[in-house]
């Protein structure tokens, strides 16, 4: 008898399930828990976008679209990148509208990786980078970053971990989970790393709406960057369009095209509806994201100042939607501090380990959540740093 294989390939065994995705099978068992854990806006699609995508429906679009994406949507996107990034892309050849900006970053990866090249991780990060990077056939290089540098990679660690066969830098300011921004001599240090090395940046930057405080960067924003960076942005934050599922990718015309390629044979095309609603979140939606911004901004200050009272010592994060303490003055690992708090005050806050090993000591509590929420959780993390000791 022929002797059985396994049925799973091999480097998807080795992938570990997202810890992010066990620890919300735990809060879904207590629905009585007020939930930090969750990585997406509480706030519902602004009305014009519903209503854009309710009219294509009535309209019947309901067929594929151009693989690329349906050209109005492009030049919103172009233009909108001009305006709030300043970059411009031709968005015949330079722009692809992706299943949210998740697949961008499987795209880009599968497009440009050769079976074994090394990609360089800044982490804690998103924690789809690593297994992304190793289903594309990469090396993910994990490089630690560090609350003394309020969590931005530094060149020399970067430059440590480097090796002759490493050929992109995979990097994401605003940062989920920690918060950190990149200000502008930050990422040209880094952007003259990459060029130095002849290497690809891939930027994601699907948190740039969500910054409070100076202005964002893009990766892509000096001439040098551009040319080297694919830039990865997402309706899903900055607009409350999660379920939609809607990104993009910008870049130099030679990778956009060989990633329509990917993306063509893996989706054939972004959903229909949601691109032609995509149009109207780009043209007329700058105030509802204000608003949005203005509200998560006050619920930040409110979850600093709470979390540094009650002894867990908090790094300012500067974008994005998630505040990140440390957790060591308790005794207590990520984990531990994770369960206990859920088992005995019922609040969900997601291990920092889940975005890599150096989110040891820390936990992400997302401020995605409603202010009364965020205060009595507040409270009652509180009462349990004080029983175990903060
Ligand atoms: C840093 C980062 N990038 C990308 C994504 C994926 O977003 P989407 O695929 O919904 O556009 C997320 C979602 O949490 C994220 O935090």
């Amino acid at each position: 008898m022929a002797k059985t294989r396994p049925r799973v390939a091999r480097r998807v065994q080795t992938l570990r399930p997202s810890g992010i995705r066990r620890f919300f099978e735990l809060v879904e068992r207590m629905p009585e828990a007020i939930s930090l854990g969750i990585g997406e806006p509480d706030f519902i699609t602004p009305w014009r976008v519903r209503e854009a995508g309710i009219y294509s429906l009535e309209r019947g679009h309901t067929h594929y679209t151009p693989n690329r994406g349906i050209g109005p949507l492009l030049q919103e996107i172009a233009q909108y990148l001009d305006r709030r990034f300043g970059v411009s892309y031709d968005p015949d050849t330079e722009l692809v509208v992706t299943v949210g900006g998740s697949e961008a970053i499987d795209v880009a990866l599968r497009t440009v990786l050769e079976p074994n090249d090394g990609v360089l991780i800044p982490q804690p990060c998103f924690v789809s980078y690593v297994p992304c990077a190793v289903l594309a056939g990469g090396r993910a290089l994990q490089v630690s970053t560090s609350v003394e540098h309020d969590f931005q990679v530094q060149v020399d660690d970067l430059a440590e971990a480097y090796d002759e066969g490493t050929r992109a830098l995979l990097i994401s300011y605003p940062s989920n989970p920690t918060g950190a921004v990149m200000p502008r001599a930050g990422m040209e240090a880094l952007v003259e790393f990459a060029a130095d090395r002849d290497m690809l940046i891939i930027s994601d930057e699907i948190y740039a709406e969500l910054t409070y405080d100076g202005a964002h960067c893009s990766a892509a924003a000096t001439p040098v960057g551009r040319q080297r960076t694919i830039l990865v942005g997402g309706f899903s934050k900055a607009w409350a369009m999660t379920g939609w599922r809607l990104g993009f990718a910008a870049g130099p015309a030679d990778i956009i095209e060989a990633m329509v390629k990917v993306h063509s044979y893996a989706v054939m095309c972004s959903p229909t509806t949601a691109q032609e609603a995509a149009i109207e979140a780009l043209r007329g939606c700058d105030e509802e994201i204000d608003q949005m911004r203005r509200e998560y901004n006050q619920r930040r200050r409110v979850m600093l100042n709470r979390l540094n009272e009650m002894g867990l010592s908090c790094f300012e994060p500067k974008g994005a939607f998630y505040a990140f303490p440390s957790v060591s003055a308790t005794g207590l690992t990520s984990e531990q501090f994770a369960e206990r708090l859920l088992e005995e005050e019922k609040v969900a806050v997601v291990p920092g380990t889940a975005f890599g090993p150096s989110g040891e000591g820390f936990v992400r509590c997302s401020y995605a959540t409603s202010m009364p929420l965020i205060e009595e959780a507040m409270l009652r993390m509180a009462g349990f740093v004080s029983r175990v000791g903060g």
